[in-house]
């Protein structure tokens, strides 16, 4: 978490480095600061958001050609003023933003405490760059190599830039384990934990590896690791357009976002699938294909709504592939000391490509000898990176917190692999293959006329968005989607929610039900559906107040419940794609109604780069 972003050219460095923190908000939002260099090393700090943080600088004179900034999501120290980044050194002649956490930053602070260093903050990162000074001072070094030096002697996770004011055009920055990526225009450098503050003004970039070092001194770029080994800066294009990172007409991202689920879905089958020919070509996996036909287990794993996603593809990958599968949250996973057998593969899911948890747990897969597949929708981020062989969801950027659309293309590309595996495996009629392939054609339509149930929701969501708890009760393909609704809800709206197994309500939230709870039924015409309907009647008899997702020309579930959402039909592993639609417009609806905000809710980041 955290947004760092850093330049130096001839542009004034405080517009472009504001505007850049205002798109990686998304990281975390509790303060802002930036520094820069007019004569002096000036750092300016505000909790709150960005935008408050630019309102207190005006009137300042922030003329200055190098500069960098932070937008924090606390780990140590509340946020404040204070707490907030950029953090001095001791003598304030140098400065650092840091994204990341330095786990023996209580060690290092001590030392330098006996030293007679006092700090301001409670934070790991003020340690840090106390700690680059001293180097800096009893080496006698450069502020490169003192960098260096400090960087082989924490441990945790960073990704840092540092400046100073005895070099007016020296930027370095460095990562592991938190992205970092390099911007190299025509004699000026940016640098930012993901591309979207560079887009504007270059697309040449150079994505930092773990353990690499990038210094911008005097117009010229040098890498190098860790272990002061001088590297070749890979200079990659990227293929982002500045459009798909702005609202463009909408409220909010997150409504953005659910709306363009239509495109993305279509974008993420693009010269992949086509049902005409039964061509189904997914690239990233061609090299360990073979290891996924033979697997004898696969395991997934993910965080959050990457790990709903799992879920769902829990179900169709045993359907159709005949491979059992078990799906685990990375963090448990990372410690648990699994089992993890030759034969077995790992997926890992991940919109962000930098989850800290999902990325330990690779690592750990990895280093017990297990094939690892991506499945990611930031190209380039620290995910894909780390595995073996995957496929991008190509949804574009997602900005809002809360995550729709990568939801939907993560399924759109867990049904390929499967439907890949199956069909080489032979566990598929070539009927039923096909049938789902022209069924996955048609979901990009068919998610669009969900998407007309806009208004028919809006309404519901004024009904209830009042409301303190909500029940959200689904089963087989769609106890996932029960899940997801919940949580979308939660995240955003802060009402407490919960997602469940409409059976396994039974044994124990039944208890809550009365006529005060509203209860989601995600109940569209499956293999369940007949069982569904008794759990409905259950929930009337003790007075719940019933919100039913049916599918099309449904004329029980209409009967039994006080509000009804019509979804398109599709086959029964398709439905998630379609039934999460309303569960998304909901959970949006009831937030902006309680003035929540959407795309920034409190206590989130979207990218969780902290174990
Ligand atoms: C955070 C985000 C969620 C996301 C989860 C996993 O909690 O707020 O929206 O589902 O991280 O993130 P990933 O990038 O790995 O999918």
């Amino acid at each position: 978490m955290c947004g760092i972003v850093a330049y130096v050219g001839p542009r004034q460095a405080h517009e472009i480095i504001i505007k850049g923190l205002k798109r990686l908000e998304y990281r975390g939002y509790d303060s802002a600061g930036i520094a820069l260099l007019n004569g002096s090393l000036n750092v300016y700090k505000k909790k709150g958001k960005v935008t408050e943080l630019e309102d207190s600088l005006k009137g300042q004179n922030l003329n200055s050609h190098i500069g960098m900034g932070h937008t924090r999501w606390a780990t140590h120290g509340e946020p404040n003023n204070v707490n907030a980044h950029p953090h001095y050194s001791a003598t304030r002649k140098i400065a650092i933003i840091h994204n990341g956490i330095i786990e023996n930053y209580s060690a290092l602070k001590q030392d330098l405490l006996k030293k007679g260093h006092r700090f301001l903050s409670d934070t790991d990162t003020e340690v840090f760059i106390h700690f680059i000074e001293d180097i800096k001072e009893k080496e006698g070094c450069s502020l490169d190599e003192a960098v260096r030096l400090a960087l082989t002697k924490v441990v945790g996770a960073y990704a840092i830039v540092v400046m100073s004011l005895e070099d007016p055009d020296l930027l370095i920055a460095a990562r592991k384990g938190s992205p970092l990526v390099v911007g190299v225009g025509k004699g000026e450098f940016f640098m930012a934990s993901d591309a979207t503050p560079i887009i504007e003004y270059t697309n040449e970039v150079v994505y930092l590896n773990d353990q690499e070092i990038a210094i911008v001194n005097d117009g010229k770029l040098t890498v190098k690791n860790v272990a002061n080994l001088p590297l070749t800066p890979y200079i990659q294009t990227i293929d982002l357009e500045l459009e798909a990172i702005e609202r463009g007409g909408y409220e909010h991202f997150m409504l953005k976002e659910i709306f363009e689920q239509p495109r993305s879905i279509k974008d993420c089958m693009r010269g992949r699938l086509d049902a005409s020919s039964g061509r189904l070509i997914l690239g990233g996996l061609r090299e360990y294909l073979n290891k996924l036909i033979q697997a004898d287990r696969i395991l997934i794993v993910a965080c959050g709504t990457s790990w709903h996603a799992g879920l769902v593809a829990e179900y169709f990958f045993e359907e159709v592939c005949r491979i059992p599968v078990e799906v685990e949250y990375a963090s448990e996973f990372r410690y648990r000391n699994p089992v993890i057998r030759e034969g077995d593969v790992v997926i890992a899911i991940s919109q962000s490509g930098e989850t800290a948890d999902t990325l330990a747990a690779i690592e750990l897969a990895k280093s017990k000898g297990a094939i690892i597949f991506g499945v990611c929708n930031v190209v380039g981020s620290s995910i894909p990176r780390a595995t073996h062989a995957g496929a991008y969801t190509h949804a574009g950027p997602e900005i809002g917190v809360a995550s729709t659309k990568a939801f939907t293309a993560q399924l759109t590309v867990l049904y390929m692999i499967a439907l890949t595996v199956a069909q080489k495996k032979g566990t598929i009629t070539e009927q039923k293959y096909h049938e789902l392939l022209v069924e996955m054609e048609n979901l990009p339509t068919k998610v669009e006329k969900a998407l007309t149930l806009n208004a028919q929701i809006q309404t519901i969501a004024d009904e209830f968005k009042d409301a303190r708890n909500f029940l959200y009760l689904g089963r087989g393909y769609n106890f996932p989607v029960a899940l997801e609704g919940a949580l979308k809800l939660k995240e955003i709206s802060y009402i407490h929610a919960e997602g469940y197994p409409a059976a396994e309500m039974k044994h124990g939230p039944i208890a809550l039900i009365d006529e005060q709870m509203p209860v989601v039924f995600i109940a569209t015409k499956d293999a369940s559906y007949e069982k569904v309907v008794s759990n409905i009647q259950e929930v009337k008899a003790r007075k719940g107040r019933v919100i039913s997702v049916v599918t099309e020309g449904d004329q029980l579930i209409p009967k039994m419940s006080e509000f009804v959402i019509e979804v398109p039909a599709t086959l029964d592993p398709l439905m998630p794609l379609i039934s999460v639609i309303p569960l998304q417009l909901l959970s949006y609806h009831i937030a902006v109604m309680r003035g929540c905000n959407v795309d920034q809710p409190r206590n989130l980041a979207k990218s969780v780069t902290v174990e």
